[in-house]
């Protein structure tokens, strides 16, 4: 099973990575050389598989950093950097980035910066890069603690999404990029949506079909507003307030995984948007069978709300929020209070 997506300016191409003919590309690209970057944990989990179903030279340069959010910060840039120069790579090599979400954000950043830019293609191994962040050209680090505070918006050359990557993942970051799947369905795919109301676990899933329905409307939605003018704000559902709460929790001794505090984020979205009733009912219904309610005392309001300040999508003072509107692909913008957030977060049971 193969399935390609077709943007303005790359191919996402989903199936095994054998299917994708990746030498023949690489050949007929012209690059120079090719340099991987992966983590610690992908170097040993999914390279082997990587060089196996590609047939790359096991010689090809790697650049492995440390695994983790923590890791994406401006001294891992110098080190790839440094594995560039290492690697001696000029301006027609190609940058393989072989990860998750962090490994396509700053490897991807890396090569958008290397001597003004190389090409480099996401080869997203969790998840939620497969979903998600491999598709859409935005990449960067975090700074000073802000997530995502210093980055650029370029596409890759290629995406190549392959599901047998998640037979090692855990089954709490499979959740976590489940969360993500579980937006889509809700931003702009009801069949995906009506699919997801019929599971009961994760187990068995077929993972062709969810990344394929899940990965359209992603494709669609950063097609349609490669920059982030419009329509792309629909992709935040629930992070509005499931950042700040991830945020919160993050220095905690329970932090929370990213998907895990965005499907707290899209309850209590859809209760300020939607208000009681049939759809935020089934929102609740559908999130809670795969996450139990993560419990956030009413007198955190003040500090969450604090958090949801420093959104960058905030014009002014105001904090913003975009949640799936009427119809499909519809956003819907509203503006917040603390009211309606302490609110939201007290209906919800906190
Ligand atoms: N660019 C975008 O549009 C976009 C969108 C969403 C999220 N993101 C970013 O993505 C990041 C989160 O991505 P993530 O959840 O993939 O995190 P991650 O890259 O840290 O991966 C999670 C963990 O799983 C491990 N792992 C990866 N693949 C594995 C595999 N196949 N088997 C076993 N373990 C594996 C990793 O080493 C890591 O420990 C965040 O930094 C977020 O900001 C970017
Ligand atoms: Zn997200």
């Amino acid at each position: 099973m193969r399935h390609t997506f077709r943007l303005p300016e790359y191919n996402v191409e989903l199936g095994p990575l054998s299917a994708f003919d990746t030498k023949a590309w690489i050949a007929a690209a012209g690059y120079s050389k090719v340099l991987i970057v992966a983590d610690t944990h992908t170097a040993a989990l999914c390279l082997p598989y990587f060089f196996e179903k590609t047939g790359l030279p096991e010689s090809t340069p790697v650049v492995v950093i440390s695994a983790g959010e923590q890791h994406k910060i401006l001294s891992t840039c110098e080190q790839v950097w440094q594995g560039m120069f290492d690697a001696r790579l000029d301006r027609k090599a190609l940058v393989i980035n072989l990860g998750g979400g962090v490994i396509g954000d700053l490897g991807g950043f890396c090569a958008a910066t290397f001597k003004r830019g190389v090409d480099f293609v996401q080869v997203p191994t969790t998840l939620l890069s497969m979903t998600d962040a491999a598709v859409g050209g935005k990449l960067g680090i975090d700074f000073n603690t802000i997530k995502n505070a210093v980055g650029v918006f370029q596409n890759p050359a290629a995406v190549w999404v392959d599901p047998h990557f998640l037979q090692t993942l855990s089954y709490r970051e499979l959740r976590s990029g489940f969360a993500e799947v579980i937006k889509h369905a809700l931003i702009g795919d009801t069949d995906l949506w009506r699919s997801i109301e019929g599971m009961t676990n994760l187990e068995g899933a077929d993972w062709f079909a969810i990344l394929k329905a899940s990965i359209a409307v992603k494709v669609r939605v950063v097609t349609e507003d490669p920059l982030e003018k419009g329509l792309r704000a629909i992709l935040n559902y629930g992070h509005t307030i499931g950042h700040a709460i991830e945020s919160y929790y993050l220095h905690s001794a329970t932090p929370l995984t990213h998907g895990e505090a965005i499907a707290e984020g899209m309850i209590a979205e859809s209760h300020i948007a939607y208000g009681p009733g049939i759809r935020t009912d089934a929102v609740t219904t559908v999130i809670r069978r795969f996450f139990p309610p993560v419990h956030i005392p009413a007198y955190l309001a003040p500090d969450v709300w604090q958090l949801m300040q420093q959104d960058k999508k905030n014009a002014n003072s105001a904090v913003r929020m975009g949640v799936p509107g009427d119809g499909m692909y519809d956003l819907l913008t509203l503006n917040l209070s603390f009211e309606e957030t302490e609110a939201a977060l007290l209906v919800m049971g906190f």
